[in-house]
Parts: C-alpha cells; sequence; structure tokens
C-alpha cells in the first residue's frame, strides 16, 4: 500500500504550481485531479486526521519556562501524526524559539509525517506573526496594525507582509494567522490594537496590502506563506467591549461595514479564513451554516479552508450550550462549513468526527471537501514538494533594510496630536526629563503577541532595541538626559523625585499609555487612563515646564482632563521595535510627522461614535464630539488645498468620476501629507454616515511644492447595503470632501 500511496503524492508534484501566473488562480485541472486521486485512496481516519490541527505545548514538554527552549515529546509526536494522522500543528510552545530551533522543530514534525505515515502527506504549520514573525526570536517586529493603518501607506504595509512572510518561511513555517480584518468600531475591546481602525475601506485596504505581501503571486515561492484573514466575522464589536463576548449586528451592518474586508481578501486569493470565537445575534459564528457555507464559501467563492479559533468548536457545547454534547458541537461545526479544528489540546474533534461520519451524521462528502480544501492549500504551498525549512533565507532574516523599513513605519505611524506654539520639535541642546511607565520598556511599545503570547516577559526582549529613553539619550546625549519613572502600571508613584527632576530640566517627555495585553486578559470595563497617571501629567503641569505627552497604547484611552495642560501630545500606539527610535526622531526633528489617527479618540466615557456617525447624531441638540477626529494628525509643516475640480457635475451609471485637488506645503519644512477623500450620501432610502472614507493616499512635498492628487470613483463607491440587505446603488445627490473643500456631483 506504501508504494501506492508514495506513487500517489510523487504524482502530486509533478505539475508545477501555474501559481506563478499574476494571481492567485486555482490549481490546474491535472493538480486537482491528483489530489481527488489522493483522497480517494485515504481512509476515513486519514481525512479526518487532516481536518485535526494541534498546538505544540501539546505535543512538547511541558510546563517550559519562557526562557527555556523548547523540548520536543516525540512520542506524543509520533502518536499525533502517525495513530491520529493530525495535518496541522499550531504556535510556539509557550515562548518565541530561535530559528535554529524552529528548523529541528519543522524537520522533526515533517520527517515524521512524510516517512513514517502511510500516505506521507506533510503537516501545515500555523503561527500567529501578526506584527512581523513575533514567534522567532530576533524577528522585525513591526508596528501593531492599528499604528500601521496610522501611515495611510499600503506600500510599507506590504513592505512589511513581504518580510514577515520572509521571515516566517525562512522558520519553516508556511501559514500566517493574519491579518486581522475586524472593523475596530469599540475602543474597550483587548484586540482592538489588532485592526486596521474603525473605517471599512482603511481596513480593507490595508488588509489587501498586506495579503498581497505575504503570498503575493504564488504561496508556493520560498519566501510566501498563507495568510489567514481573521476573525470571520463580526468578533471586533462585542456588545460591552469585553472580549468574547456577544455582538448584535443586523444583517445589513454586518454587510455594509463588516463583511467588505473579508470580501477584497478573498478577491486577492486569501487561501485561509479563521473563525470569529464569539456570536452574534445569539448564534455562535462556528455554528453559522449561513455565514461560513452560505456567505463566504457560495456567495463570496471562498476556495480556501476555514479554520476554527481556539478550542471554539467543543464550546459551542462547554460555553454556548447550543451543543448538549461535544460530539454534537462537533457535527454543528463541521455541517456549518468548519474544515479544520484548532482543537487544539487534545484528539477529542478527531474521535468524534471519525464516530459521527460512521453513524452517517456528518457525510463523507462533507469531509472530503474539507479534506480538498485543505490539500489543496498544502499543494499551492509546496509542502508536497518540499515541507522542510528553506534554510538558505536565514542569511535574509532580520536584515538592516528590514529594520530600515520597520523604522520607516513607526516614523509614518507617529502621529501629531497638539503642538501649542510649536513647542515640537524640540532642541536637541535642551535638557530633558523623561519620565512615565511606558519610558522605559520595550514591551509597551509591542503590546501583545510579542515573543510570548502577553508580550509581557520584558527580560525577553532582545537588547540592541531602544526604549523612548534610550533612544533620547542617542539623540542628544546622556548627560542632557534625567530620568525618574514617576509611576508604574501598580500604581506605585515617586512624584517628588520625579517633579524635582523637572525643575532642572527645559522639558518634560511624558511617556503614558498602557501595559501589554492581548485578547480576554486584556479586558477593562473603563477606557479612562490609569489615574496615577492622570496625577503625574498633572503635577508635572505645575511646574510649569512645557510638558510633551507621548502616548504610547493599543487603544485610545481617555485623557480629557489632561489635554489642556500639555504643550504637545503625540500618539505612537504600538509601534514596534523600532519604535523608541521612531519617537525620538519626531520629538527632535529629524522626522516631520505623518501619521493620521485610524479612529475616533474618544472624549468622554461612553462616548464611543466614529466619524461616519448617522446625521442623527449630530442633529441639535445632539452634538458628536471627538477628543480628536478619524484622520486627524499635525504636521511640523502647513499643507493647504485648493482647486478641487469633478470630471463632471452629473454621472450615470456606468461611467467613472474624476476627483482631483491640489496640495501645497506652504511651510518651511518637507513633509508627507494623506490627502484623504470622503463621501457623503445626501439622500437614501436608508439613513447614510455623514461622510465616509473612499480614497487616499499619501505624498511628499517639499516646502512651497505643489501637487496635483487625483482619484477616480465608480458606481460601487457610491453603493450601500440597502432595505433588503443587498448592495444598491440610487440616483441622487453625493457631495465629495478633501479635507474642508466640497464638491457635490449628481447620480442619474
Ligand atoms: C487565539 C486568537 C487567534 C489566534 C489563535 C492561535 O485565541 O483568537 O487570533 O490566531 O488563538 O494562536
Amino acid at each position: 500500500m506504501r508504494i501506492l500511496s508514495i506513487f500517489f503524492v510523487l504524482l502530486l508534484f509533478q505539475y508545477p504550481t501555474i501559481l506563478n501566473s499574476n494571481s492567485l488562480k486555482d490549481l490546474p485541472e491535472p493538480a486537482k485531479k491528483k489530489i481527488r486521486e489522493l483522497i480517494s485512496t485515504m481512509t476515513l481516519e486519514e481525512k479526518v486526521g487532516q481536518m485535526t490541527q494541534i498546538a505544540l505545548a501539546a505535543l512538547s514538554k511541558q510546563p517550559r519556562k519562557e526562557s527555556e527552549r523548547l523540548v520536543l515529546d516525540t512520542l506524543k509526536l509520533k502518536e499525533a501524526i502517525i495513530k491520529y494522522h493530525i495535518g496541522s500543528i499550531l504556535n510556539c510552545g509557550g515562548a518565541a524559539n530561535t530559528l535554529e530551533d524552529w528548523h529541528e522543530i519543522i524537520t522533526t514534525i515533517q520527517d515524521i509525517a512524510t516517512k513514517e505515515t502511510r500516505l506521507g502527506i506533510p503537516v501545515i504549520y500555523g503561527i500567529d506573526a501578526i506584527h512581523g514573525a513575533n514567534y522567532t526570536i530576533g524577528a522585525t517586529l513591526f508596528p501593531q496594525a492599528i499604528a500601521m493603518a496610522a501611515t495611510r501607506n499600503t506600500e510599507l504595509m506590504k513592505k512589511a507582509g513581504e518580510i514577515t512572510a520572509l521571515e516566517v518561511r525562512a522558520s519553516g513555517i508556511p501559514w500566517n494567522f493574519n491579518p486581522v480584518l475586524g472593523v475596530g468600531r469599540e475602543p474597550l475591546w483587548p484586540r482592538f490594537w489588532e485592526t486596521f481602525g474603525e473605517d471599512t475601506y482603511l481596513v480593507s485596504q490595508f488588509g489587501k496590502a498586506y495579503i498581497k505581501g505575504l503570498q503575493g503571486n504564488d504561496i508556493g515561492a520560498n519566501n510566501k506563506v498563507a495568510a489567514c484573514m481573521k476573525h470571520y466575522m463580526g468578533y471586533s464589536v462585542p456588545k460591552n467591549g469585553l472580549d468574547r463576548t456577544p455582538a448584535w449586528i443586523p444583517e445589513r451592518m454586518l454587510r455594509e461595514i463588516f463583511l467588505p474586508p473579508f470580501e477584497e481578501a478573498v478577491k486577492q486569493g486569501c487561501q485561509t479564513v479563521m473563525i470569529n470565537s464569539s456570536e452574534i445575534n445569539g448564534i455562535p459564528v462556528h455554528s453559522n451554516k449561513y455565514i461560513i457555507d452560505g456567505i463566504l464559501k457560495k456567495e463570496l467563492g471562498f476556495k480556501g479552508f476555514a479554520v476554527s479559533d481556539w478550542e471554539d468548536i467543543i464550546r459551542l457545547h462547554t460555553r454556548d450550550k447550543i451543543a448538549s454534547t461535544p460530539k454534537e458541537a462537533v457535527r454543528i461545526a463541521v455541517m456549518a462549513g468548519l474544515d479544520m479544528s484548532m482543537v487544539p489540546m487534545d484528539f477529542s474533534f478527531y474521535n468524534y468526527l471519525v464516530e459521527l461520519v460512521k453513524e452517517g451524521s456528518v457525510p463523507m462528502s462533507r469531509i472530503n471537501d474539507a479534506v480538498y480544501r485543505i490539500l489543496r492549500v498544502k499543494y499551492m504551498l509546496g509542502l508536497f514538494d518540499n515541507p522542510y525549512p528553506h534554510k538558505e533565507l536565514a542569511k535574509d532574516f532580520a536584515s538592516a533594510k528590514s529594520a530600515e523599513i520597520n523604522l520607516e513605519a513607526a516614523r509614518e505611524a507617529i502621529t501629531l496630536l497638539k503642538n501649542k506654539n510649536s513647542s515640537l520639535p524640540l532642541n536637541k541642546l535642551s535638557n530633558v526629563l523623561v519620565t512615565g511607565p511606558t519610558a522605559n520598556l520595550l514591551s509597551t511599545l509591542n503590546g501583545g503577541w510579542t515573543i510570548t503570547w502577553q508580550g509581557n516577559n520584558e527580560s525577553l526582549y532582545p537588547k540592541d532595541k531602544l526604549t523612548i529613553l534610550e533612544a533620547v539619550k542617542k539623540k542628544i546625549g546622556n548627560e542632557r538626559v534625567s530620568y525618574a519613572e514617576g509611576v508604574d502600571f501598580k500604581g506605585n508613584v515617586n512624584i517628588d523625585t520625579t517633579l524635582a527632576l523637572a525643575k532642572n530640566a527645559d522639558a518634560v517627555i511624558l511617556c503614558l499609555g498602557e501595559h501589554t495585553y492581548t485578547e480576554t486578559p486584556g479586558n477593562i470595563h473603563n477606557l479612562e487612563l490609569q489615574k496615577e497617571q492622570l496625577e503625574l501629567a498633572k503635577k508635572l503641569y505645575k511646574t510649569g515646564k512645557p510638558v510633551i505627552l507621548v502616548l504610547t497604547e493599543g487603544r485610545p484611552r481617555i485623557i480629557d482632563e489632561i489635554v489642556d495642560g500639555a504643550s504637545a501630545i503625540v500618539m505612537a500606539y504600538l509601534p514596534g521595535m523600532e519604535g523608541g527610535r521612531a519617537i525620538a526622531d519626531v520629538l527632535f526633528g529629524d522626522v516631520n510627522p505623518s501619521g493620521k489617527l485610524p479612529f475616533s479618540y474618544p472624549k468622554f466615557l461612553n462616548g464611543n461614535t466614529t466619524y461616519d456617525y448617522k446625521p442623527m447624531e449630530n442633529f441639535a441638540p445632539n452634538k458628536v464630539e471627538f477628543q480628536w477626529p478619524f484622520g486627524f494628525g499635525l504636521s511640523y509643516t502647513k499643507f493647504t488645498y485648493s482647486n478641487l475640480k469633478l470630471s463632471s457635475q452629473k454621472i450615470y451609471a456606468h461611467d467613472t468620476l474624476t476627483v482631483s485637488v491640489d496640495v501645497t506645503n506652504t511651510g518651511k519644512l518637507p513633509g508627507k501629507e494623506v490627502v484623504e477623500l470622503y463621501l457623503s450620501d445626501l439622500y437614501a432610502s436608508v439613513s447614510r454616515p455623514n461622510k465616509q472614507l473612499k480614497r487616499f493616499t499619501k505624498i511628499n512635498l517639499q516646502p512651497g511644492e505643489t501637487k496635483n492628487v487625483a482619484f477616480k470613483l465608480t458606481n460601487s463607491d457610491l453603493s450601500f447595503i440597502g432595505r433588503n440587505n443587498k448592495r444598491t446603488v440610487e440616483p441622487g445627490k453625493f457631495t465629495v470632501i478633501i479635507k474642508n473643500i466640497k464638491k457635490t456631483f449628481e447620480l442619474q
């Protein structure tokens, strides 16, 4: 039998992947046929094994100290791969591993899978690499998604995707559980910073660019990986802001706001999807056949495979109580369209699903469909051809060039929110006090998913990367910089020392924000910034020294009471491993900030309104008020807009409307400017947002330089989800808004 099976597997890679063409097309017919033939030789158990994903932690010596190397348990590994035929393994086993250790882990796994099983089908290894290869020691770790969105630079996003793909593949791993395509409209949510912000178009464009970077035109290329759009869908708006709690999203809103980024990702050829752990409208998404099979697979034509999130199939029984037994939970999820279960710590899914098929509760056709989808991606990744680490990539791992691109991304993310009397940039000859709980940590620059899941083990962070304090010292000299923590996240304060140091400084750089977290450990009930931090700011204001507020946070904490007293405010989000340098570059004028808020910064508690609010939200006496609006960000220079033109005042259904505007740098410094085009639909059959972002681009302008920027709008840009839950376009008037200039046109 083994000879026959090797024959089939050998045949599988007879066909060069024609995926080297310009887009991720489907496999050529012969390859599809080979996969189907392989499936026809597989036993039920082998098929169900391919649908089973187990965590590395279940296959290695545990508990493992975060500072210790991982030790595989080959007995458990062989049991999983040989006896249970598992087709996928995930995660890092507790903490990041070195490149060399990853090579050893992956090689051991693939040796067992390809040489010690009947069919020799390679394992597909999946990892979270959400801001670079964060589980490989020394990798290039970029600003988190929320910060990347602030750059409004999709080219940089694509480059970050390319570098991430290379460094993940260099680790021997072909599958990245990213991008998060949830639209971040609930800032309390502890994964808000994993999103590209509150706007559907912005999320769609950044998701598209990232997937392009990760996958290229051929995920079988040795420096590309399969992307995983997640968490499909509606996970980002828990009603009470707490992770993995119910969301209520009417279908019209689901299709208008939350589906488009996934539609775009499917068009981009994203090959895998991870399902939302939570529930929408009382239906756990892992059980929702309409959303998974109906919308994603049938309506959008998604050809890849759907993997569950962590333990979320069994949780249909243990947590959501929509399945009376664990076995029923497996049946419901598989019949809803789940193709792979991230079980991830035991073989319950495998055992139940084999039983369910044998008893006829799950048809073999569903199993064959799931296995085909999985094997198709394995084939596209080149795993049948070579499942082993591409060790030659090590030479490009964490290169100086990648670090430069990372620094550029951090620089372009930083958003200047206030600059009273041009307090910034600071003079490099001034004496500064650097203080605050996020001043001298790398973890607070990176956030969760950094070396460990919560990103909170500062001792594991690289010694050669700079905190804000270290970067400021490097920039202006140790002798000009004093430091005191002021307060810590536990609320311990050391105000007197800090105030004393402030008295001898020309300016104070006050670094505030959040400790690191992700998922449910990061749950909070109140967006207000830690009160000790607010107190420290107020006391420093009383010294009369100019205080520059630097925020490193994953979500916009309420700071209304300390905004007026600050001379300047810089939002750095979670700027990644080069974030310290980038912040110092901006503070001392080596970089002119160009970031724009990817969310509406709330002024009040519970004041969570988004920029695309409905007219009635701002209909007197109702008044919408932000601390700073979506798209806000100052520069050290000045830009003026003029000469907004439309190619026509009247357009018909299939016309393209060209919108152009002149942008001039009227200041004294070169600068980058983000040009954003918003559209207002003046009257429609449903209430429309006061405006919606439809285009953006980033341009460089020398002092005195003017550039003409043009955008093209088509019918689809004017469309919305109508009362019948279908995308529709209605004739009528629309207003184009760029900065504070408006022009109206009519769709006939
Ligand atoms: C986590 C996260 C998901 C991640 C997965 C594997 O629970 O929800 O984003 O990809 O488990 O680590």
